[in-house]
C-alpha cells in the first residue's frame, strides 16, 4: 500500500501528463477536418503517453446498434460490437463513461485480450447529441484508471465531438 503522499504525487504527475498530451493533441488537430486522421492521431498520442495504456483506440458508431473498430494502438481488437454488448456497448447505450476497475466483474465484458484487467470507455457525442463513437482504453494493470483519467478523457472527447460534429458515419 502506497503512502497517501506518494499517491497524491502520482496523481499530480498524471494530471500534468494529461495537460501536456491534450495540448499536443489540440495542436496536432488544429485545422483538421478528417475524423479518421484525428482518431488515428489521438490513439497514437495517448498510447505513447501512458505506460498503463495497453490498448488505446476507437469504436465508431455505425448504427444505433453497431460499433465497428476504428484506429487503435495495441494488439488486435474485436472488429464489431453489436447490440450494446460489453463495456463499449454500455458506454454507447447509456452515453456515460464506463470506468471498470475489474473487467472480470463486469458482466458481458468482451475479452479481446486475456491480459486486460481494467478499462475506461468514454462516449463521443456531438453538441446536438449524435454519437460518433467511443474512446476505449484497456490496461493490463488492475484498477489502472481513476477520476483523473476520466476527467481528462471526457474533456478530450467533448472537444472531439465539437470539432468533428459534421463527420459522416463511416
Ligand atoms: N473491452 C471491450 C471490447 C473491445 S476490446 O477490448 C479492444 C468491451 O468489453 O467493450
Amino acid at each position: 500500500m502506497l503512502a497517501p503522499l506518494t499517491v497524491e504525487a502520482e496523481l499530480d504527475e498524471r494530471r500534468e501528463r494529461y495537460e501536456e498530451v491534450l495540448r499536443s493533441i489540440a495542436g496536432l488537430l488544429d485545422g483538421e477536418s478528417d475524423w479518421i486522421a484525428a482518431m488515428a492521431t489521438v490513439a497514437c498520442e495517448l498510447h505513447g503517453a501512458f505506460d498503463y495504456f495497453d490498448w488505446t483506440g476507437f469504436y465508431r458508431s455505425i448504427t444505433d446498434d453497431l460499433l465497428v473498430v476504428g484506429p487503435y494502438q495495441g494488439g488486435h481488437g474485436c472488429l464489431r460490437i453489436e447490440g450494446g454488448r460489453g463495456v463499449c456497448g454500455a458506454a454507447a447505450t447509456t452515453r456515460r463513461t464506463q470506468l471498470v476497475a475489474d473487467v472480470d466483474a463486469f458482466e458481458g465484458h468482451i475479452a479481446c485480450a486475456t491480459s486486460t484487467r481494467s478499462e475506461i470507455v468514454v462516449p463521443i457525442e456531438t453538441p446536438s447529441g449524435r454519437l460518433l463513437g467511443v474512446l476505449d482504453v484497456d490496461s493490463n494493470t488492475p484498477a489502472a484508471f481513476c477520476e483523473v483519467d476520466q476527467g481528462a478523457l471526457e474533456q478530450l472527447c467533448a472537444r472531439l465531438g465539437e470539432q468533428f460534429a459534421s463527420a459522416a458515419r463511416q
